[in-house]
Order: C-alpha cells, then structure tokens, then sequence
C-alpha cells in the first residue's frame, strides 16, 4: 500500500480522475468500480472533463457501482443511482450496457448479489476502484465487523451509516440495510485508490494506517492491498504521525 498527500480535494481528485484516464488508454475494455458520495464527486467531474477535452473512446469501459442504500429509489437525490446518473453517466452519455448498479429495490436482493458477482468474474475482475471511507471506517457499506471474504452482500447498517447517511437524503426515508460489494473485491482488485478529504476525516485515516488490520476497522484492509493507495489532502493527513 502507498500513501499519497495532496494539498487538497481538487489535487487528489485531478489524480484520481488521470488515473481512470490512464487505465481507460492503457485498457480500454476495462472495469472500473466507483463509490457514490461527497468525496469522489470532484473526481467524477474532473474526469467527465478530461474524457470531453481528450475525446477519449470510453465506450468499452464497463462501470460498477459499489453499493446502493436498500428501498431508497432510483430517483430520490440520496441514492447512489442518483449520483453516477448526474455526475457521470448523463453527462458522458454512457448507455444502459456499460453500467451495473445494485437494484436496491428488488424484492430479491440477494440474486442482485449474485448477478453482481457474476458480472464481475465475468469481466476477469475488477481493473480499478475506487473508495471512500466512512466515519465509522466503512468501505462502500462493509460496516464494522464485517467479513473480508464476503462478495456481495447485504447488511444492517451501524448507527453511524445511519445518521451520516441523513445528509444525502432530503425526504423522509427510512434507512436500514445497504446492498454493496464485498471486501473480497477489494481485495481481488488489481488497483484500488482510497479517496479522503478534510479535517473531519483526519482521525479515520490514522486509524486505517496506523491501527492494527483488523475487521472492526474495515478500512484497514487498504495495508493488505499490495496495489492500494491512499489518497488524501493534507488536513485528512494533519493526525498522523509522520506529519506531527
Ligand atoms: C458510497 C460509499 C460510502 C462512502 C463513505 C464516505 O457509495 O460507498 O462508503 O464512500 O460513506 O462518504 P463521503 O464521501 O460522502 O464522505
């Protein structure tokens, strides 16, 4: 694992977005998992910037979305949908066969697992993803305590996820379990950047580079990850002790 400080969200995310960039040159036909959130926004518009100002042939690429709130619609401006619709897919004009999301609103969630898992090794694996952290240390909704030989999966979320997720949705809605990619995908992925910005996340990264590895943390799992790296801004950076 490596760590990467910027000096701050539009820094990394202008690394993160010529990453993708990079992959999508090198490997046209590749998978690409992305998260959902206010982290990796930057990201998704710098990198419709570069596909537009390159008139980059994306056309091969498949896109993954890592997880998706259980009985929050497609249309309600806090699901994960909602979020790669506006920050990528319409803008970039990405049709319907290069995408893959959960459908959270199935009454069978647990073939929407299996489809996802399929798509996946069909694919030959994930090429590149890339993460956010929650407060509670979460990877897209592996919540603590979760298992890192889990594919997809869907889990009660803790009660941190709960009352963070309050932000993203405006109406009432009642949030319970997530639907998400398993930390075994993490795992088996060839590259995996985890994104971090702002004073708020500085005491989350510490842990997940100074704790020991370990499943209550579940961001820990990045110290395992021979081809991960932790991108984050100097105030995410400001707790550790190489920065004291
Ligand atoms: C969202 C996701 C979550 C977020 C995390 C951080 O798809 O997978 O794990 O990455 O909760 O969210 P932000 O970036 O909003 O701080």
């Amino acid at each position: 694992m490596q760590l990467e400080i910027f000096e701050d969200h539009q820094g990394l995310s202008d690394a993160a977005a010529s990453d993708i960039i990079e992959l999508a040159k090198i490997k046209p036909s590749a998978t690409l998992c992305l998260a959902s959130g206010e982290t990796p926004r930057l990201t998704c518009q710098l990198l419709v910037q570069k596909v537009k100002n390159e008139n980059l042939d994306i056309s091969r690429l498949t896109f993954i979305g890592l997880d998706e709130w259980v009985n929050i619609p497609p249309d309600n401006e806090g699901s994960c949908h909602y979020f790669f619709r506006n920050e990528l897919f319409s803008p970039l004009g990405i049709p319907e066969k290069q995408i893959h999301l959960f459908d959270a609103m199935s009454d069978k969630l647990q073939d929407e697992c299996r489809k996802m898992d399929a798509v996946i090794r069909n694919k030959g694996g994930i090429d590149l993803m890339i993460v956010g952290i929650g407060m509670n240390g979460h990877i897209g909704f592996n919540e603590p305590g979760v298992s890192f030989d889990n594919y997809s999966h869907v889990i009660d979320l803790d009660d941190t996820s709960l009352s963070v997720g309050q932000k993203y949705v405006k109406t009432k809605v009642s949030l319970q379990k997530g639907i998400t990619l398993g930390l075994r995908h993490l795992l088996e992925s060839k590259k995996v950047l985890l994104l971090a910005n702002g004073k708020k996340k500085a005491e989350v990264i510490k842990k997940t580079l100074e704790d020991n590895l370990t499943n209550s943390f579940p961001a820990s799992i990045m110290q395992k990850h021979a081809h991960g790296i932790v991108m984050i801004d100097e105030e995410a950076a400001s707790l550790l002790n190489q920065h004291k």
